[in-house]
This record gives C-alpha cells, structure tokens and sequence, in this order.
C-alpha cells in the first residue's frame, strides 16, 4: 500500500485477491504505474490500463493550451483564442506558443526579423520538389520536403542545446510557407516564387502562392488578415493526433524536421485534417436552400453526417468557429459570396434549434467554415490540409519543445495486449511447401 493522505488518493480492491490498495490522485490522474503494484501473484504483469486513442490518458503535462469543450473554451498560454485573433497576429502568437509569454517590441522585431531572414530554402530542396510527379498530393510534398530539411541542417540533433533548438524553431516556421506554396505551385505546373521579405508573413506566402508576371504582388489586406486569423486558430490544440505523433516521434531525441514531418503526415488523413473538405462536398451536394429540411431528415434518420458539426472536445459551440464566421464575411466582401454559403448558414440556424442536435451537444466545428474561405481564395481541397499544417507548425514547435525539456518523458512506448499464438513449432519453408 502506498503512504498517502486519504482524500487525495484512490482505494481499490482487487476481487481477485481481495488486497486493496491506495493510490495517489494528482491533478484529478492516477499515474498508470501505480497499477502496476497491483497483481495476482509475483509471476504475473502488474496490472495496465487499456485505452486506445488514448482517450482518458494524459500523455504529459502541459503549459501551452488550454481547453474546457463543455464551455467552450480555448486559450494559449492563458490568452482566451477571441482576444488573440481579434488584436494578435500570427507571428506574435507563434512568439507566445513558443516562448510561453508575449514579447516585449525588442523581442517581437527580433523575432519577425529572423523569422523574415530564413524564408528562402537551400536550392537543392526547390531541385527535389520539381522531382515529384506533376499531379503529387501538396501535402505529400511538404511532409517529404520537411523531413529532407533534416539532411540539410544535421546540426539540428543537438537537441540538448537550447540556442539550436530555437534556430531550428525559426527555421521551420519560416520555411513552411515556402515550402506549402511551392508544393501548391507544383501541382499547378507553375513556376516557383521565391519569398518577398518586404512583405509579411501572410502577405509572403499569399505572393508565393499566386504571383505571376506582376513585379510585386501584394494581396487584398483583407484577404491577408483573413489567412493570418486562420493560421492563429489553427495554430495549436494541445494532445490532437498530429501533436501527439510530433511528440511521440520527438520522444526518440530525433531532430524536430522529422518529429514535425510525422505531425504532417498525421494531419494528412481525412479524420483529422480532411473535415473541412467533407463539408463543402456535403454543401455542393444539398445545393440548394429547399433541399435542407430533407438533408435534415437524413441526418436524424441516421442515413446522412451534418458534416462540421459535433467534436470529440467541444459540446459547446467551437470558439474558433465563431471567428471563422466571421472572417468568412471579411473575405466574401472581397471576392464575392460563395452560393454555399447561404446554405450553410441556413443549415446552422436550423440545426441550433433542432431538438437532435442540441440534445447531443453538436455545434458547428472550426470546420464548418473553413472549407468555404479556402475555396473564395481558390486553393483547391488538397490544400485545406496544408494551410493546417503551416498555422499548426508553432504550436508542433512548442510541444516539442516542451517534451525535450520535460524530465517525466520517456520515449514513447505505449503497452499492448498480446492477443496472437504463443510458442508455435516453426517448419522450414522447404518443408512446408514439399
Ligand atoms: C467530430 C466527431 C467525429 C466527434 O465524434 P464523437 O465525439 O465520437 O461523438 P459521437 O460520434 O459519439 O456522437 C454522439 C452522438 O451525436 C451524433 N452525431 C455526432 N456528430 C454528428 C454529426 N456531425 N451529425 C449528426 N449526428 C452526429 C452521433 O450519431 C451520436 O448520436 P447517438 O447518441 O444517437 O448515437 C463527430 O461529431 C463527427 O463525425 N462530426 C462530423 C465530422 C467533423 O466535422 N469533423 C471535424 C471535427 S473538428
């Protein structure tokens, strides 16, 4: 029996042998090894909990964001998401992801300054993009090109030292948009844009994806606070599936181009990054403000998803979503309103009054609109996922730096229930197939 104060503890009894032991309670967790004193005699496995998706487990401990779905709440580093992406922009956020509190105006210009400075890729990366097919997937593109950045900056496994970590840091958040825009280019058999450092990081990336014969292009401010907001919302959502593949791969002290590739190619399938496609797809097919009350019935009937609504955190309406309305109105003043829209404001206001869906807590996710600016600013579905990755790679940055520098870590290495044959008579192939 463990020596602790009753009230913080947990008593369990195991019926198998009728022993019944105290287990600390800290921050509302049990730590899964304390189970293991838990077992029927001193032959067997100590006892494990089964949990796959890890859907009650806490993997670490955390400072960086913070989540209440019943409330619908969501903060980086204690600041509520509205304010940020109301008075912030996205490089003074990935500041904050990163460095745990907003910068001084030294900090802030020093940051955007380095971050400006590392825009441009080695020529070689440009040499192996040209190098995948002409229809390759843009997200297939930035996950492979993101690990090669490892090749090219082998200094980056000195994870020990905090200097290079950051230098690193600066780097993959400068580069992303460059190497986002030039997978976009590449599947639209365009020539590659180099960054413009006059313009800012959204404008930058904006003028690497749709710059032609102009001299400079410089895009709608509008246009460019709309993408900037998106990259804040986007920016970090504690322990999601890619988070957690950047830490579980960075677990290994490997370089972080390779933990943040891992986090890209996690964000690359469709039950994580993929929603915001599924709605326009369901848009298009409703197509028209009459057909809604019968798209309705299906859902209730079971036989259809009202795509963009519902989450596995919120049962409230996603903060971010809120936001994103509202931005869609910003970049629809500019490029004109998108027919679908109608409709899924439409879908909206009658699912947030429909008995089943508020029974079930569904709101409308960061999704349900997302989908609809990407398409005003014409990048075809295959790009949702990357406009993702590059809002996402601060807050992939800040985890992992978290978890290099977090002494509780281990290498990640999840247990199992063998549930397979045991000690079977192997016969040699010759033999088998005689
Ligand atoms: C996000 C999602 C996977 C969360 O799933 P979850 O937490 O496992 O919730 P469940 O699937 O247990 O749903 C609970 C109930 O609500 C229903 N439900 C959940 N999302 C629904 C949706 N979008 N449309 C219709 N019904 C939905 C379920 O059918 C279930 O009903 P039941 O209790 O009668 O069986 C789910 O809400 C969903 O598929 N949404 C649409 C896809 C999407 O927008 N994904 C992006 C997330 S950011």
């Amino acid at each position: 029996m463990t020596d602790v104060a009753a009230k913080d503890s947990l008593t369990v009894t195991d019926n198998r042998t009728g022993q019944t032991y105290d287990i600390a309670i800290t921050d509302n967790t049990i730590a899964a090894k304390d189970l293991g004193q838990i077992r029927l005699d001193e032959e067997q496995p100590g006892l494990a909990t089964y949990d796959p998706g890890f859907v009650n487990t806490a993997s670490c401990r955390s400072a960086v964001t913070y989540i209440d779905g019943d409330k619908g709440i969501l903060e980086y580093r204690g600041y509520p998401i509205e304010q940020l992406a109301e008075k912030s922009n996205f490089l003074e956020v990935a500041y904050l992801l990163i460095h745990g509190e907003l910068p001084t105006k030294e900090q802030y210009d020093g940051w955007v300054h380095e971050i400006t400075y590392h825009t441009f890729v080695h020529e070689n990366v440009k040499t192996f993009m040209q190098g995948f097919r002409y229809d390759a997937h843009p997200m297939g593109m930035l996950m492979a090109s993101v690990g090669a950045l490892s090749t090219f900056y082998p200094d980056a496994r000195n994870i020990s030292d905090a200097d290079n970590r950051h230098m690193q840091m600066v780097r993959m958040i400068a580069k992303m948009p460059t190497l986002g825009a030039w997978s976009f280019r590449h599947a639209q058999g365009k020539p590659y844009v180099y960054p413009d450092n006059d313009l800012g990081y959204t404008a930058n990336f904006l003028s690497m994806l749709f710059k032609m014969s102009e001299s400079k292009f410089e895009a709608d401010e509008r246009l460019v606070k709309a993408l900037d907001v998106l990259f804040i919302l986007h920016a970090d959502h504690e322990q999601n599936c890619s988070t957690n593949a950047v830490r579980s791969v960075g677990s290994s002290q490997v370089d972080p181009y390779s933990a943040v590739s891992a986090g890209v190619g996690a964000l690359y399938g469709p039950l994580h990054g993929g929603a915001n496609e599924a709605v326009l797809r369901m848009l298009k097919r409703i197509g028209s403000k009459e057909n809604i009350p019968a798209f309705i019935d299906g859902v209730k009937d079971g036989n259809e998803r009202l795509m963009g609504f519902g989450h596995r955190v919120y049962k409230n309406y996603d903060p971010r979503a809120k936001i994103i309305k509202k931005s869609a109105e910003d970049v629809f003043e500019v490029t004109g309103t998108n027919p679908l829209l109608d409709i899924a404001l439409e879908l909206e206001k009658i699912a947030l009054e429909d008995e089943y869906f508020v029974k079930r807590k569904l709101y409308p996710n960061v999704d349900f609109y997302s989908g609809l600016i990407y398409e005003a600013f014409q990048f075809p579905p295959e790009m949702f996922t990357v406009l993702f990755a590059i809002g996402r790679t601060p807050g992939w940055l800040a985890q992992w730096s978290e978890l290099v520098q977090d002494k509780d870590q281990k290498i990640a290495r999840p247990k199992q229930i063998y549930t397979g044959d045991r000690e079977l008579r192997f016969t040699a192939a010759s033999e088998r197939w005689s």
